[in-house]
């Protein structure tokens, strides 16, 4: 009954933000039906541009359908008791370690037509109930059977629509695919690399031919490049920038009228300015090589898109300047690989205030200590000049509030200019009294 009210309401909310603001939610989002509901997880749903995913028993098996929900990651306050999971057509890239380890019942897990890339060593830590794993569409270039220590009971596994590069990495887990018991595991999965082992099914390969290969490729005067798909001809060059080596390792391309980002940073840098430029979109793994980038300024550039994979790879980035572009929102997903931010420089943008901000909105919450400063609404005109916390804790005012979740009332606004200066030295200064610490 209780379920049933609040759904009601939410219902009833929902309607009333899309008569009560004509210029809110630029429907990309269907808001019309409602899922599952369970209290805890609505807080994170909420986020998540769609709706909540549905949990529901079917012959006494409890399953969560939380596909095609733009979800890069399990959403915490789901039922651990599932025993069927399906996030199909999500955005899932990484498979981290344990993180599925709470749901030791699972039996099946669906995960097909993601984006993942990169299985951790222990992803699939717990699941020692598994039988079913469906991993096909996906971008995987190599595994190890080492993944699947885990899940001794696993004996139906979909691996093929990956781009399988087939080389001595991956021996292990196409002897396991070979084994005579596992006659479901790994069915038409085929390599896409190397050339000469191309559309060659992972369950019929010897592991001489891989190895082969491997060699081959350390034999090439350029290993790592050869590995990859072929690479366009440098767009933008880096070497129109200067590199500094003192105090920190910088990349300064500062006015250089560049229209995109340079596509071969060195990889060791630690601070690129990239400021006063022309580029106005940032695409998926723009930064993917610069592995030590600590600080990155792209203000002044007219930035109007960021793809939700621009900053992939960017896992020790500290402090990102966005000033001055031309920015209305961030995609879901795009802040989710800075696990290290601490400055975030958004002002003068023309931040619109509608359902499409309220990701960036959430994600700051939930990084508290992520520093920000210059989130105010800039359209449209009715909520022109209001902090966009302000204009969040409006949109769901008109619901009662004793049905949804509180937000903290200290996370109205952003930092002040004189806190954010203040911010700023201090964290310039404690990282320069580590450094000198290290040095002494
Ligand atoms: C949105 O939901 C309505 C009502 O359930 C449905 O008819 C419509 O097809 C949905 N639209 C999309 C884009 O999913
Ligand atoms: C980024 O560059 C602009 C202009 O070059 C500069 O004013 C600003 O201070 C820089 N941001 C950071 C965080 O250093
Ligand atoms: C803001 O960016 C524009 C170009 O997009 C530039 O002309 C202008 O000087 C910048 N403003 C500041 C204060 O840096």
């Amino acid at each position: 009954m209780r379920v049933v009210t609040i759904l009601i309401l939410l219902f009833f909310c929902k309607a009333a933000e899309r008569k009560g603001s004509p210029g809110g939610a630029r429907n990309r989002v269907n808001h019309s039906r409602a899922g599952g509901s369970r209290k805890g997880s609505s807080l994170v749903k909420r986020y998540a541009p769609g709706l909540p995913c549905e949990v529901y028993t079917y012959l006494h098996e409890k399953y969560l359908d939380c596909q095609e929900r733009k979800l890069v990651y399990v959403l915490p306050g789901w039922p651990q008791d599932l025993l069927h999971m399906l996030l199909a057509r999500n955005k899932i890239r990484v498979l981290k370690n344990s993180m599925f380890s709470k749901f030791k019942k699972l039996k099946s897990l669906d995960l097909q037509q993601n984006e993942i890339s990169k299985i951790e060593s222990e992803a699939f830590f717990g699941l020692n109930k598994l039988t079913t794993l469906l991993l096909q569409h996906n971008q995987m270039k190599v595994l190890t059977e080492e993944v699947f220590i885990y899940t001794p009971l696993l004996s139906y596994l979909r691996l093929y629509d990956n781009p399988w590069h087939c080389t001595c990495e991956m021996e292990t887990l196409i002897s396991m695919l070979q084994i005579p018991r596992n006659r479901n595991l790994g069915n038409y999965a085929k390599c896409e690399s190397p050339q000469g082992l191309k559309n060659k099914k992972l369950r019929q390969i010897k592991s001489e031919q891989l190895c082969n290969e491997e060699e081959k490729a350390h034999l090439d005067p350029k290993p790592q490049v050869s590995g990859k798909p072929p690479v366009i001809k440098p767009e933008v060059d880096s070497s129109l920038c200067h590199n500094y080596v003192f105090p920190i390792r910088t990349l300064d391309c500062k006015r250089k009228e560049l229209k995109k980002v340079p596509n071969n940073i060195p990889p060791d840098i630690v601070k690129l300015d990239l400021s006063h430029n022309k580029i106005n979109q940032l695409r998926p793994k723009e930064f993917e090589d610069a592995h030590e980038l600590k600080k990155l300024n792209l203000s002044s550039n007219g930035v109007q898109f960021i793809d939700p994979a621009a900053f992939l790879g960017l896992t020790h980035l500290e402090e990102l300047d966005l000033s001055n572009n031309s920015l209305q929102n961030f995609d879901y997903g795009v802040l989710e690989d800075l696990y290290f931010l601490k400055l975030l420089w958004l002002r003068d943008n023309p931040w619109r205030c509608d359902y499409n901000i309220h990701y960036l909105y959430y994600w700051l919450m939930h990084h508290y200590n992520v520093h920000y400063n210059g989130l105010e609404c800039k359209m449209p005109e009715e909520y022109k000049g209001w902090f966009v916390g302000k204009y969040v804790r409006s949109y769901y005012e008109e619901c009662p509030k004793d049905k949804l979740p509180a937000y903290p009332e200290t996370f109205d606004q952003d930092t002040e200019d004189d806190e954010w200066e203040k911010i700023y030295k201090d964290h310039t200064a404690k990282k320069q009294s580590v450094r000198i610490t290290i040095v002494g």
